[in-house]
């Protein structure tokens, strides 16, 4: 079996050849011509002129090969008191059975569909059975409001939407529908049709002549059978918060994305054909669709799908009840729910309780892993504890501890080292790659591998000028950081303004351009302060309109509601603070960097441009009195 080290050096010596073997492992009813097609540099394809199915090699393939009674998912549900497991030939059947639904109501290759659903395995059956006509999914995830998913069906221009009436969380039934109609209401795209699955806990009133409800849409409808697709097509486009409240479509296609998704699967995750793995995260994240759907039946696993939280449901021994109960050799999800479970059982003494004989390994991913959280971890699990570093836009891991291939010894605070396909470079400001432990921009050398995006949906000069202008040559990660002399990357900050609020990746930005829409507010700064629980908390800073007299209390109350209402109660949102002015450099630069190292009592320094320092007097008052910037001077 060959090393890390081996390994990566194989890919460098031959990438092609590299991912060409991988693809091996695939059907494909015709093979490519290309592997690396380079043509349109900077703009790559990979195993080009090749055609293929998703969702063929997801389900059709796996019941071929003698899985057809092997469990593809088990749904697991402790807020409705559901535990189902469905199996490659049932899902298979479902798939075609939905797929079916699909054309009938009008839907072919290459119209969009957009999946706005909670985590039951109807929302799997949905993007599955898009896959198997050609059609692009974008699941858009459930705690985002009605302006968000209005702002993505315009971007997507889906020919149909499919939603549930309702979500669970935790003490609160979400209603999705009032939702989508007011998305539809805003958007200027009008979908033809949506198709509903009515949940039991709030069912929902269906528009005549728009809405189909779930079941009658399949009724006297004959299955589909898979289409071919170029490799190079789209599968789905996945929206992610870019820097402004317009969030970037994140475009993957079919052929690399299975090759890179399988290869993972067996060489980083270590999991094997057959095993069980669970990635406790949502369909609405990049995670849920490599990691819930696609990887694990790609590779002949069981995957579970989850709708529950690690505290809550019913207690913090939630997920050492469900690795047990289903026999899970690896679980995925982020530091923070691992933070959620220690806060309430420090001791873990819940682990108890439960045989966790078949657990092998804890990944972490989605925000960086604190130290203290990984090595509870291990402490308590008794098994490798593995951050690894990747974004949405690249759909798999670009640094890893690759399990499946070789163990590497653990640097805390690091995600590992650099996976086959990618060259990760850390940059100075004149694009020049700096020694070991000089921290710098981290960039990818182009060309990404298979699975990465390839552009932006409908919106190359977007993709050219978020990703490819800033540092020729590469791809921007918009992360900062460094790298030692083994080879171990840190990943430290963003260099835009992304924060990561437990787990989720949210935009300041978005949110200021919601704050400066109030009537009352002349300009605004939202910061992501460091929080115990969540990594990251949304702060809102207002100044107001001269002349205004209105009750403070009730202005920043209204704030907090305009961003639940118009980002979603995802973002988490819970402070905005009137101030009189906000801290400025001489040419008006809003010191935003400032502000946040005040909050989380880091040391700073007065910047040497600062128009007026007093204002920092009354902003440390303001997070003092919000119960920031305890340890601040
Ligand atoms: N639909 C509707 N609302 C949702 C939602 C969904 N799918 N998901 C979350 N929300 C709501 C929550 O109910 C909460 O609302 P509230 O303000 O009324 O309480 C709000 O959005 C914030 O949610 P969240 O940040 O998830 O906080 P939480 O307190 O509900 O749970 C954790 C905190 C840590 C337990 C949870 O975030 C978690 O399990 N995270 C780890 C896994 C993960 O999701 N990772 C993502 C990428 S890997
Ligand atoms: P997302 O696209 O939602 O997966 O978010 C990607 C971003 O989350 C990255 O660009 C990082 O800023 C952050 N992130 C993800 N995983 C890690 C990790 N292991 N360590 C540090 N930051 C991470």
């Amino acid at each position: 079996m060959a090393t890390y080290r081996e390994t990566y050096a194989n890919w460098q010596a031959d990438p092609e050849g590299f991912w060409a073997e991988a693809a091996e492992a695939l059907h494909w009813d015709r093979k490519w011509d290309k592997v690396l097609d380079d043509s349109a540099a900077p703009i790559y394809r990979w195993f080009s002129g090749a055609q293929t199915n998703t969702a063929y090699n997801c389900l059709d393939r796996q019941v071929a090969a003698g899985r057809g009674d092997q469990a593809a998912l088990i749904y697991d549900s402790p807020v409705t008191g559901t535990v189902r497991s469905i199996s490659y030939r049932t899902l298979r059947d479902d798939v075609a059975q939905f797929a079916g639904a699909l054309r009938a109501q009008g839907v072919a290759k290459g119209d969009r569909v957009i999946i706005y659903m909670p985590m039951v395995p109807e929302t799997a059956v949905a993007m599955l059975a898009c896959a198997r006509i050609g059609a692009v999914h974008s699941v858009v995830f459930g705690g985002f409001a009605a302006n968000e998913l209005a702002t993505r069906i315009d971007d997507a221009k889906p020919k149909l939407i499919v939603a549930a009436s309702c979500g669970l969380e935790p003490g609160r039934v979400v209603a999705y529908k009032p939702l989508l109609d007011g998305a539809i209401e805003l958007a200027r795209h009008k979908p033809q049709g949506c198709i509903i699955l009515q949940r039991e806990m709030e069912r929902c009133a269906l528009i005549p002549g728009r809405d189909v409800d779930w079941d009658a849409a399949q009724e006297g409808v004959a299955p589909a059978d898979c289409v071919p697709v170029a490799a190079t097509d789209p599968l789905y486009v996945l929206y992610t918060s870019g820097t402004t409240g317009i969030p970037k479509g994140v475009v993957r296609d079919n052929g690399g994305h299975m090759v890179a998704l399988n290869w993972s699967m067996r060489n980083i995750y270590g999991v094997k054909p057959g095993e069980v793995f669970w990635a406790a995260s949502d369909v609405g994240w990049v995670v849920g669709h490599s990691y819930i759907v696609y990887g694990p039946l790609l590779s002949g696993n069981t995957a579970i799908l989850y709708e529950g939280k690690p505290v809550g449901t019913p207690d913090a021994g939630a997920f050492w009840r469900v690795i047990a109960q289903h026999d899970v050799v690896t679980l995925f999800t982020a530091p923070t729910a691992f933070r959620a479970i220690k806060q309430q059982d420090p001791e873990a003494t819940l682990i108890g309780d439960y045989d966790l004989g078949k657990f092998r390994a804890l990944f972490l991913a989605g925000e960086r892993a604190d130290p203290d959280t990984i090595q509870w971890a291990e402490r308590h699990l008794k098994v490798p504890v593995i951050d690894h570093w990747w974004q949405t836009e690249t759909g798999w891991p670009i640094v890893a501890n690759p399990l499946g291939i070789e163990q590497l010894p653990v640097k805390y605070g690091s995600p590992s080292v650099v996976m086959p396909g990618y060259r990760v470079e850390v940059l100075d400001e004149g694009n020049h790659p700096v020694p070991a432990d000089t921290i710098g921009s981290i960039a990818l050398k182009l060309p990404l591998p298979p699975g990465c995006l390839p552009t932006l949906w409908e919106n190359e000069a977007g993709y050219r000028s978020s990703y490819l202008e800033e540092h020729p040559g590469y791809y921007k990660t918009a992360d900062a950081g460094y790298m030692d002399s083994d080879g171990y990357l840190y990943v430290m900050a963003r260099t835009d303004d992304i924060i990561n609020v437990a787990g989720h990746r949210l935009s300041t930005g978005g949110m200021e351009e919601v704050l400066a829409a109030h009537p009352d507010v002349a300009e605004c700064a939202v910061i992501g302060v460091a929080d115990a629980l969540k990594g990251q908390l949304p702060l809102g800073f207002v100044v107001l309109n001269a002349g205004v007299t209105r009750d403070i209390g009730e202005i920043e109350r209204e704030l907090v509601g305009m961003i639940r209402e118009q980002i979603g109660p995802v973002a988490a949102f819970k402070t905005a603070k009137v101030v009189q002015r906000l801290p400025k450099t001489r040419s008006g630069k809003v010191l935003r960097g400032t502000m946040r190292k005040i909050a989380d009592g880091e040391e700073w320094r007065m910047p040497a441009t600062i128009d007026d320092p007093v204002i920092l007097d009354e902003i440390t008052e303001a997070l003092r009195d919000a119960g920031f910037a305890k340890d601040a001077k």
